[in-house]
């Protein structure tokens, strides 16, 4: 059986780290099927920075569209078998919803399963300055169990455009996922 994960874009600059993660997501032979969801501020920060569409996404293969005020959606019960999720990018508002256990939308439901059941949950949390409360939310929902991995790339490889940064980052996504792909930009040690 296929691996399955599920990407959600909230409402954080930095929508193009979550497609190319959703890319990466939908190009690895292992994975069978990408749940994808947005908020209603993701949807607009991602057509604001990348002129994408959320059915622009859904036509990548194995990705499908699920509506985020649905919280009947297969993602948001425990039983429904899937390997892990990302948030690319993670606003403030989605990190403390998660932090305080507010599941009111399927975006906080489904982050709030993959904690109670043990699954990885990869928040990619996108905001500066930082201020106390989302310092010690970040805190809370790394004790809880989740990846906090702030949109924070690294510069080590090279990039030689934005997608080539992007596309860095998502792999270093997928490796939180559990996805560790090949991939010629991975630091292989240097001259001292
Ligand atoms: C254009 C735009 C850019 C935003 N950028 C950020 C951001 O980078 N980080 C952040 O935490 N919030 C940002 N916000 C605010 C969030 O979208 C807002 O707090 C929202 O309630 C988050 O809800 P969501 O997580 O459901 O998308 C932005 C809002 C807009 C309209």
């Amino acid at each position: 059986m296929g691996l399955r994960f599920t990407l959600a874009i909230t409402g954080a600059s930095g929508s193009g780290f979550g497609v190319a993660t959703l890319k990466r997501l939908s190009a690895n032979p292992s994975v069978e099927r990408v749940a994808l969801l947005l908020s209603p501020t993701g949807k607009r920060c991602l057509f604001d920075e990348t002129g994408l569409t959320p059915k622009d996404l859904a036509a990548l293969p194995k990705v499908s569209l699920r509506d985020e005020r649905d919280l009947g959606a297969d993602i948001s019960s425990g039983s429904y078998r899937h390997d892990g999720m990302a948030i690319v990018p993670c606003s403030a508002g989605a990190l403390g919803r998660i932090a305080a256990g507010v599941s009111e939308s399927l975006v906080s439901r489904a982050a709030d399963v993959c904690l109670k059941e043990r699954r990885p949950l990869v928040l990619c949390l996108r905001e500066t300055p930082l201020n106390r409360i989302h310092l010690e939310n970040m805190l809370r929902v790394h004790d809880a169990g989740a990846v906090v991995m702030p949109i924070m790339p690294g510069f080590y490889s090279g990039p030689e455009s934005m997608d080539d940064l992007f596309d860095t980052f998502a792999t270093r996504v997928l490796d939180q996922l559990g996805l560790r792909e090949d991939d010629s930009r991975r630091w292989k040690g240097g001259p001292v």
